[in-house]
C-alpha cells in the first residue's frame, strides 16, 4: 500500500501574487494588479467599487508581489531540492495579450514562461498550468465589461491556443479556471465584473458563470486537438458544509450549500447543468445565455479531472438567527465549536480533506488532484533569520495522513498534492505579505519592504523528507 510511484508532489502559486514584474516585457495591466491592501480590497474584487488604474492612496501589493518575474531561477531551484516534480503556477494573461485583443501574442511574456518551464523540466518537474487564476486584462474589463461579454470567450480561447501550441511538448497538464465557484464571491477578482447600479447582478452572475463554463469547455476541447496528450481538469474551491445540528432543515442546508460550491463544476464534469441549478435559475427568473450549439459542446467536452483547493470546512444552519461568524477561504462561515481557527479564524479541519476527497471521487469518479491546501500564518525569523514553523508542518502533516487515508483506506484516484503559496506570497484575501503560506520565507513586508531574500524554513526541511518517502515520513 501507500500512494503509487508517480504521485506528485509540490507547491502552487498563481502569477499575480508572486511574479512582480508588473510593467516589465510589455506585459499590460490585469484586475488583480489592482487590488490594493486595506478596507477597498473587498469591495473592489467584489465588483461594489471601481478600480481600474493605480491611485496615490493605495498601495498595490501584485506590483512586485515577491519578484519571481526575476527570481524565477532562484525560486525552481529550491522547489528541486525540496524534489518536488510537480510545480503549479498560472499565466499572467497581459503579459501574453497585453490588452487582451491584440492579434498577435507578447513574444516576450511567451519567452518568459518558455524560460520558467524549462528552468522547471530541467529538474524533471512538471509544470501543472492554470490558464486564469483571477486574471483578466483590464482592457478587456473597460472595453467589453470582462466576463459578462460573450466575447470573452474569444479572447480567452485565443490565450488557451497560444499556450497550447508554444508550449505543446513542455506543458502537459492545465486547469481553466483557478476555483471558478469564486465568480459567486468574487466576481472582480474572478472575472473582471463591476457591477452596475440597479442591474440583476444574479442575472450577470449566471452570464458571466455560462461563459466560462463554455469557455472552459471550448478549450478543452482544442487542448486536446493539439495535445492528445494534455490533461485538462476543472478547479473548485472546496470545503464540506457540515450542518449545525443533526435536525433535518440543518442537513437540507448544508446540501443546498455545498451544491452552491458543486454546481459550476457538476458542469464541466457532467456535461451539463445541474437540475437543481436549473430549478433555482427558474424560480430567481434567471435565463442562462445559451446559443446555438452550447450544450453539444458542454456535453463533449468534459475535464479529465478535478482538482481544488482545500483550507476548511464549514457549518450551515436553517436558523436565521445564528450570526457567530469566523473567517474561512474567501468568506466567512458559522463557527464550528469542535475546531481551532489559524491566526485568520480560518477553521482547522484536516478530516475534513478526507470528507472532501471522498465526497468529490462519489460524486464524479474523476481523478482528483489537490492543487492547494497550507497554513497562513505569521512567520517571526529567530535572531539567526531562521523560521521554526512547527505549527505549519502540523497543519500539513495531519492534512497529509488525512490525504493518504483518502487513497489508501478509501480507494480515492489522487493525483498529487501541491500545498498553496510553496514560497511565501501575497494573500489573494487580504493583500498582506505577512499571511506566509510557505516553505521558504521572503523578506518583504506588508508595506512592500525588504530585500526579497529567500531563506528556507524549518518546513523546507521536513517537506523534502516528506517527498523522498513519497508521504510515509510524516514526523
Ligand atoms: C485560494 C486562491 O482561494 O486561496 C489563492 O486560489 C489564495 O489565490 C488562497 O491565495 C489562500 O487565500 P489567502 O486569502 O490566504 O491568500
Amino acid at each position: 500500500m501507500g500512494l503509487s510511484e508517480h504521485f506528485f508532489w509540490g507547491g502552487a502559486t498563481a502569477a499575480n501574487q508572486c511574479e512582480g514584474g508588473y510593467a516589465e516585457g510589455g506585459r499590460g495591466l490585469a484586475n488583480i494588479d489592482l487590488l490594493p491592501t486595506g478596507k477597498d480590497r473587498f469591495a473592489i474584487a467584489s465588483g461594489k467599487k471601481k478600480m481600474f488604474q493605480f491611485d496615490d492612496e493605495h498601495f498595490y501589493p501584485a506590483q512586485n508581489a515577491i519578484d519571481f518575474y526575476h527570481h524565477y531561477k532562484e525560486d525552481i531551484s529550491l522547489f528541486a531540492e525540496m524534489g518536488f516534480n510537480v510545480f503549479r503556477m498560472s499565466i499572467s494573461w497581459t503579459r501574453i495579450f497585453p490588452n487582451g485583443d491584440e492579434e498577435q501574442p507578447n513574444e516576450e511574456g511567451l519567452l518568459f514562461y518558455e524560460n520558467v518551464f524549462r528552468e522547471c523540466h530541467k529538474y524533471g518537474i512538471e509544470p501543472l498550468v492554470t490558464i486564469s487564476h483571477f486574471d483578466c486584462p483590464i482592457g478587456l474589463v473597460e472595453k467589453y465589461g470582462g466576463w459578462r461579454n460573450r466575447k470573452m470567450i474569444s479572447f480567452y480561447e485565443k490565450l488557451a491556443r497560444t499556450l497550447f501550441t508554444r508550449y505543446k511538448h513542455m506543458v502537459k497538464y492545465w486547469l481553466t479556471f483557478n476555483e471558478i465557484n469564486m465568480v459567486y464571491h468574487l466576481p472582480f477578482c474572478a472575472a473582471g465584473i463591476c457591477f452596475e447600479a440597479g442591474e440583476n447582478e444574479k442575472q450577470v452572475i449566471a452570464d458571466v458563470a455560462h461563459h466560462e463554463l463554455i469557455a472552459s469547455a471550448l478549450v478543452t476541447r482544442i487542448g486536446h486537438d493539439i495535445n492528445p496528450d494534455n490533461k485538462i481538469g476543472c478547479m473548485l474551491a472546496a470545503g464540506p458544509y457540515y450542518p449545525e445540528t443533526c435536525s433535518p432543515e440543518d442537513y437540507w442546508q448544508a446540501i443546498c450549500d455545498d451544491r452552491d460550491g458543486y454546481a459550476l463544476i457538476d458542469v464541466q464534469v457532467r456535461g451539463c447543468y445541474p437540475s437543481y441549478l436549473l430549478k433555482k435559475y427558474e424560480r430567481e427568473g434567471i435565463c442562462i445565455p445559451f446559443t446555438k450549439g452550447d450544450k453539444e459542446l458542454l456535453q463533449n467536452n468534459t475535464v479529465d479531472f478535478v482538482s481544488f483547493s482545500y483550507y476548511n470546512s464549514r457549518v450551515s444552519s436553517a436558523n436565521p438567527n445564528r450570526k457567530d461568524t469566523t473567517e474561512g477561504n474567501v468568506f466567512p462561515t458559522l463557527v464550528n465549536p469542535y475546531l481551532k481557527t489559524s491566526d485568520w479564524g480560518w477553521p482547522i479541519d484536516p478530516l475534513g480533506l478526507r470528507i472532501t476527497l471522498n465526497l468529490l471521487y462519489d460524486r464524479y469518479q474523476k481523478p482528483l488532484f489537490i492543487v492547494e491546501n497550507g497554513f497562513g500564518a505569521i512567520d517571526i525569523p529567530d535572531e539567526n533569520g531562521y523560521i521554526q514553523d512547527d505549527y505549519r508542518i502540523d497543519y500539513l502533516r495531519n492534512h497529509i495522513k488525512e490525504m493518504k487515508k483518502a487513497v489508501e483506506e478509501d480507494g480515492v484516484e489522487l493525483w498529487g498534492y501541491t500545498s498553496w503559496g510553496c514560497i511565501d506570497l501575497i494573500s489573494n484575501g487580504t493583500g498582506e505579505m505577512e499571511k506566509r503560506y510557505g516553505f521558504i520565507y521572503v523578506d518583504r513586508n506588508n508595506q512592500g519592504e525588504g530585500s526579497f531574500r529567500r531563506i528556507k524554513k524549518k518546513s523546507f526541511y521536513w517537506y523534502k523528507k516528506v517527498i523522498a518517502s513519497n508521504g510515509e515520513e510524516l514526523d
